[in-house]
């Protein structure tokens, strides 16, 4: 059979900003409040960013990003109160409060103002490091954008920041071609005299390792790997990490994370791969909301390791209190305004229904036959204790015991003619509800 989830996950070393003491441990990094609310339509107001925040707590998640200070005076006010909600807690769980920073001194001034009430402040700066966005949307030169990422994490640090992550973005993108070194003036392809270009043999792989190592020696205590546009398979990104791993000059002074979009649906297999690989903080949001397809959703990356982590993820586990997820999750929907398909991992409607009449049979015999997860572990309360919803494919079986949940005891004779009658209108109908079953169970047939 299928060992339980075992790992007690609310064993939660220490905070050290660049330092995991357990090794196993992986740090969940929500960016709900930043990168998901840029999903279209997800704005959200001060208030109810407020109760995400405290709810993302009660789960227990390690880093709350809480929004782009700079982007608005509202995403600054928000970022502020949720700091200073979290600035005297007397607990050693208290979350840190990140903002988000573009590499320069104004965003970064932001930032920091916005995050320095918090008891765990933190600031988040990015720059573009894939040849496509530094050429055509930047317009810098490689050289020029190591150099702006290496002085604006120092600057972020003299601002008396200890906590500061840097991300590459697009960072994912590495195969799609080779930086063009010699002879580009940072002016763009149209620019370009293409006789002096040399296609030189730095990739961009190389590149990576080289602005990385310059971040680090500038105070950076996080490295954030983007999947940006959500364009690497598992096997890639692990690899990705596992190569930053090895060759980044100073890569063990600090934490590496991943951030992985999902474009090609891989958004949850991509950030396993990574921490599977050595990244011991994934970025994710609840129910996956984010730019375009979304991030990778904070409940189906813990639960999968809560499941799988000891049995096959090297025994890797996360702080999170999951009987939290549920609450959280609706709260989202809510708030957001993103509905959440029903076959949705772990909080669709229908992550627990069971409707044909094999895995109906099954359950009724033992419930691990088709649920790996128990709706109780994620904070659910199912109305109906079996989970079976009655459809056209559902036997007879299931019938008797789902009658017997609304307190109908019904065999022999009865029995069958209640199971014809139900076929009947279940051919006819997607869903039969409680309603329906007693309204034929009353029919004067089934009187006494
Ligand atoms: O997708 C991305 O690259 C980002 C970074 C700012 C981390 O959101």
């Amino acid at each position: 059979g299928r060992p339980a989830a075992v790992r007690c996950s609310l064993l939660r070393p220490e905070y050290i900003p660049n330092h995991i003491p357990d090794p196993k441990y992986v740090r969940i990094f929500d960016t709900t409040l930043r990168d998901g609310e840029q999903s279209p339509g997800a704005t959200m107001t001060t208030k109810e960013k407020l109760d995400i925040a405290r709810q993302l707590a009660r789960l227990g998640v390690d880093i709350i990003e809480a929004g782009f200070p700079a982007s608005s005076d509202a995403d600054f006010e928000a970022v502020e109160l949720i700091a200073r909600e979290f600035a005297n807690v007397d607990s050693d769980h208290v979350p840190v409060i990140c903002g988000l920073a573009r590499c320069n001194k104004r965003d970064i001034e932001r930032s920091w103002a916005a995050v320095k009430h918090a008891r765990k402040p933190r600031i988040h700066t990015f720059i573009a490091t894939s040849e496509i966005h530094m050429q055509f949307k930047l317009k810098m030169t490689p050289e020029q954008v190591v150099e702006k990422a290496r002085t604006m994490v120092a600057y972020a640090r003299s601002l008396g920041c200890e906590d500061v992550e840097f991300s590459p973005e697009d960072a994912g993108s590495f195969n799609l071609n080779w930086i063009l070194v010699a002879g580009w003036d940072g002016l763009g392809v149209d620019h370009l005299d293409v006789h002096k270009v040399a296609i030189v043999a730095l990739s961009d792989r190389e590149f990576l390792y080289q602005i990385l190592g310059e971040v680090i020696k500038a105070g950076a205590t996080t490295l954030n790997i983007p999947d940006t546009v959500g364009y690497t398979l598992p096997s890639e990104f692990g690899q990705l990490i596992a190569d930053i791993k090895a060759n980044t000059p100073g890569i063990e002074k600090v934490i590496i994370s991943t951030h992985c979009q999902n474009d090609l649906g891989l958004s949850t297999a991509n950030t396993l791969a990574g921490a599977y690989a050595g990244a011991r903080q994934v970025e994710v949001t609840i129910n996956g909301i984010g730019e375009r397809a979304g991030n990778a959703s904070l409940e189906e990356v813990v639960m999968a390791i809560k499941c799988r982590g000891e049995q096959a993820l090297d025994g890797l586990y996360t702080g999170i209190n999951t009987q939290h997820i549920v609450m959280a999750s609706k709260m989202v929907e809510e708030y957001s305004g993103l509905r959440i398909q029903p076959h949705k991992a772990i909080v669709g409607a229908n992550a627990f229904a069971h409707e044909s009449g094999i895995h109906q049979d099954g359950m009724l015999k033992h419930k691990n036959t088709y649920e790996i997860i128990s709706p109780e572990d994620i904070g659910l309360l199912r109305s109906n204790e079996s989970g079976i919803v009655l459809g056209k494919l559902s036997g007879r079986h299931a019938l008797k015991a789902k009658m017997l949940e609304l307190g109908y005891d019904i065999d022999g004779k009865e029995l069958d003619d209640l199971f014809s009658r139900f076929k009947a209108v279940a051919g006819n109908k997607k869903n039969i509800s409680d309603d329906d079953l007693v309204a034929l169970v009353s029919d004067e047939v089934f009187q006494p």
